[in-house]
């Protein structure tokens, strides 16, 4: 692996928020500042910042930076606040970790209306909250690349999709965490083969910048040709990561996630997911209830004129998980059992 420091998908800079505009890689490395909620918001919408858990933090760290923005004017109270959280929680709804880093921060702002105190202090309380969701969420990675390595055995061909990478979580990811830490044993002999992920191309483009730049081979198929590859026996393993899981062990993730888990099933291919505990929605009882996000239509090469539909993320049914791996350690079925006991399990 390569030991120069990898490109980071975001930072804390002069004038508020640094972030790596993904939506131009692997052709450029451009960052962006930002230091207003609607340059957040957009930059959400748009994916040039994306991933369950990097929205989050950069939700978190937004708002932080916008409120000193708005301290400097004398401009910040209780309603700018409150209406800068709701404008963030709503940028996208299906990755539930945006609103378990904007619950942490609205009880910043909450104690701050029973402290009664300075605008100052206030920002202060906020940018420290945000750098806790950040280092939060970096240290469940690590903790996840680790019981993640664990299945991945000596020789094996490990099928993953879309980014859930550095560029996806600000730490070392989540099923690629799991990639990362089994290639830093290097007698392991791992493979990797990343689909494409379309529409928006976040395996080729993304999955597959990352784990070249850190010296990891990877294969990128289309993702039409996993069922072939799973038939020729090629695919030891699916590792996804998720957007949102609920109570029973539905997970929401990529679409063409279900296709993976379906067709890993009838090949008797185990098919895990790795995901940090802020991504297990208690809330909700099953995949039901998840909110899909529906994108535009432009997001697809179709003949002008043709209706698209275009669902960002799908669910597959617990049913077809073979484990979570959590940063509490890995689930097995039943899975809400288990979901229950990483809950309540002390952070490591
Ligand atoms: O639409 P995106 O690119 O934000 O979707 C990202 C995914 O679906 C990832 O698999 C998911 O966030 C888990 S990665 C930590």
């Amino acid at each position: 692996m390569r030991q120069d420091a990898p490109a980071e998908p975001i930072a804390w800079s002069d004038r508020g928020v640094r972030i790596l505009d993904q939506t131009l890689l692997p052709n450029e490395e451009r960052y962006l500042d930002i230091d207003s909620i609607d340059q957040m918001v957009e930059a959400i919408r748009s994916l040039r910042v994306r991933g369950a858990p990097l929205i989050g933090i950069a939700a978190a760290m937004g708002l932080a930076a916008a409120a000193d923005a708005q301290a400097q004017r004398a401009l910040l109270n209780q309603e700018w606040l409150e209406s800068a959280l709701a404008d963030l929680e709503s940028s996208r709804p299906t990755a539930v970790n945006l609103r378990w880093a904007l619950d942490r921060m609205r009880q910043v702002v909450a104690d701050r209306s029973n402290g009664g105190r300075s605008a100052h202090d206030v920002v202060t309380a906020l940018r420290a909250e945000a750098q806790r969701v950040w280092d939060i969420e970096a240290g469940m990675c690590r903790a996840i690349g680790e019981y993640g390595a664990t299945l991945l055995e000596p020789g094996f061909t490990v099928l993953t999709h879309c980014n859930t990478g550095r560029l996806a979580t600000g730490g070392l990811g989540t099923a690629l965490a799991a990639i990362y830490v089994a290639f830093e044993e290097e007698e392991k002999g791992i493979d990797v083969v990343v689909t494409e992920t379309r529409p928006l191309r976040q395996g080729a483009r993304l999955t597959a910048w990352e784990l070249v730049q850190a010296g990891i081979p990877v294969r990128v198929i289309a993702d039409s040709a996993a069922a072939s590859l799973m038939a020729a026996a090629e695919i030891d393993i699916v590792m996804t990561g998720a957007d949102r899981i609920a109570r029973n062990g539905d997970v929401a993730n990529k679409i063409g996630t279900y296709a993976l888990a379906v067709l890993a099933r009838a090949h008797g291919i185990p098919f895990f997911v790795a995901a940090p505990r802020s991504t297990i929605d208690p809330t909700i009882e099953s995949g039901d209830a998840i909110p899909i996000e529906y994108r535009g239509g432009e997001e697809l090469d179709a003949a002008p004129g043709a209706a698209v539909v275009n669902p960002a993320f799908d669910v597959t049914p617990a049913d077809l998980v073979s484990g979570i791996v959590t940063d509490a350690g890995i689930v097995t079925p039943p899975l809400e059992e288990g979901i229950l006991e990483v809950l309540a399990a002390p952070s490591r």
